[in-house]
């Protein structure tokens, strides 16, 4: 495996798959790579033509994985590669060799190759499929006191050359597993060995936890109030709320919120923050607000005045309304037929004469 000579990490399923049609074919080492993120992955292919071609009569090779108006792609030309591909061939033989690959490279690698007739050329389908994975630290607890790290990726690894695993930002041992005690605050991440570049993200225990509290940790009675908690952690971290001498939890999540704050309430909280590699407590203390109950009651009696002069308002205004409905009601049945007689007579005088009806009608009233 060229691949691994390097040091890098690929793992190649040795699979003849040959193409032949009329003498034109692609044989591809393998069918399918997979590679951690960060490594170098070669693929190799030979190919054949008709004897009736020459060599110097093939004047394109190259490979690709998108097609663009049904004519492929040349991956040199693709930003996406660009300065991470190279690739050569010989008489009877090609190779693809990609640097630095990421998870967006996971696709299906074909070589095509053509001579200057249209109705010359051969593309070796189906191709190589990439697929490009990164590494992941697994923890495993052995017991209360130890925790077992190890390196994953979606790859098989069993044959790799092995693996660093870094402590904070030193390397520390190159085992496939890590016996770390439980609770640590450090950060364990894992590469593999030989590839500077990719390595898992880092896991560690929760941080003391940070708590706010909102609005305030000083509570009037009544009131209700949000409790959250924060901690950094990886794996992300679930948090329990307990009350001081409480044994068993009065909430899980990271917000808590109390309504109907009740001087029983006050005391110390404690939120708990918790992955696989640890957990870590932050306390706070809420307490009822000493001023609480005369504020509560100034803005109660406040609030009542308000209703009581809204209340009067209302009832004189009501009664000036009725009042003054009495009033107007003898007039109103007159209108409508004011409003008539103005369409028939549209004249000034006429008008001005029918002004006069409701008055002296009332008048009589
Ligand atoms: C290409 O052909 C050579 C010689 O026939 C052989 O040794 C080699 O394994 C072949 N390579 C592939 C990728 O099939
Ligand atoms: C860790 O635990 C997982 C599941 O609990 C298990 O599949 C795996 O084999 C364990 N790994 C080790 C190294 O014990
Ligand atoms: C905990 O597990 C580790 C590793 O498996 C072992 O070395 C250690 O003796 C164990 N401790 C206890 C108390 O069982
Ligand atoms: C890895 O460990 C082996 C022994 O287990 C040692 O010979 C080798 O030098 C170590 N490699 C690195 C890079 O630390
Ligand atoms: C508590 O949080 C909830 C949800 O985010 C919000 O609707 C509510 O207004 C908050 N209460 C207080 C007292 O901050
Ligand atoms: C809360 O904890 C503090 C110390 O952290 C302690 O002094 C205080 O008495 C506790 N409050 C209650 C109500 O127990
Ligand atoms: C929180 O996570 C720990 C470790 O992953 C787990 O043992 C525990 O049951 C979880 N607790 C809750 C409340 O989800």
């Amino acid at each position: 495996m060229s691949s691994s000579a390097g040091g890098l990490v690929v793992f190649l399923l040795s699979v003849q798959v040959i193409q032949s049609q009329d003498g034109w074919g692609v044989t591809y080492r393998q069918t399918e790579v997979c590679a951690v993120k960060g490594s170098e992955v070669e693929i190799n292919c030979n190919y054949t033509y008709p004897p009736g071609i020459r060599y110097n009569d093939i004047k394109e090779r190259f490979w690709f994985t998108k097609e663009k108006d049904g004519e492929p792609v040349d991956l040199k030309t693709d930003s996406e590669y660009s300065g991470r591909v190279e690739f050569e061939c010989s008489k009877t033989s090609c190779y693809l060799k990609i640097t630095n690959v990421r998870e967006s490279d996971s696709a299906e690698y074909k070589l095509t190759f053509r001579t200057n007739k249209p109705s010359e050329k051969y593309t070796g389908s189906p191709g190589v499929t990439l697929s490009v994975t990164g590494l992941q630290v697994q923890v495993n607890r052995s017991n209360s006191t130890w925790l077992e790290l190890t390196c994953h990726s979606s790859c098989d690894l069993s044959h790799h050359p092995g693996y660093n695993w870094y402590k904070n930002e030193e390397i520390i041992q190159n085992v496939s597993s890590l016996l770390v005690s439980s609770g640590s605050t450090d950060r364990y991440s894992c590469g593999l060995r030989g590839s500077s570049g990719h390595r898992s993200p880092a896991v560690y225990g929760p941080r003391s936890p940070s708590v706010s509290v909102s609005p305030s940790a000083e509570m009037m009675e009544g009131g209700s109030v949000n409790l959250t908690c924060s901690a950094d952690a990886n794996p992300a971290a679930n948090y329990t709320w307990y009350k001081e001498h409480e044994d068993s939890p009065r909430a899980s999540g990271q917000m808590f919120t109390i309504t109907d704050f009740r001087a029983e309430h006050s005391g110390n909280y404690s939120c708990e923050a918790q992955n696989e590699m640890g957990r870590s407590t932050s306390t706070l203390h809420l307490i009822t607000s000493p001023g609480g109950d005369t504020t509560t009651m100034i803005i109660n009696i406040t609030r009542w005045t308000l209703v009581v002069v809204m209340l009067i308002l209302l009832l004189v205004f009501c009664l000036w309304m009725r009042k003054k409905k009495a009033v107007s009601s003898t007039t109103e049945p007159h209108e409508p037929r004011e409003a008539v007689e103005m369409d028939l007579h549209p004249e000034y005088e006429d008008l001005s004469a029918q002004r006069e009806d409701p008055e002296e009608q009332e008048d009589q009233v």
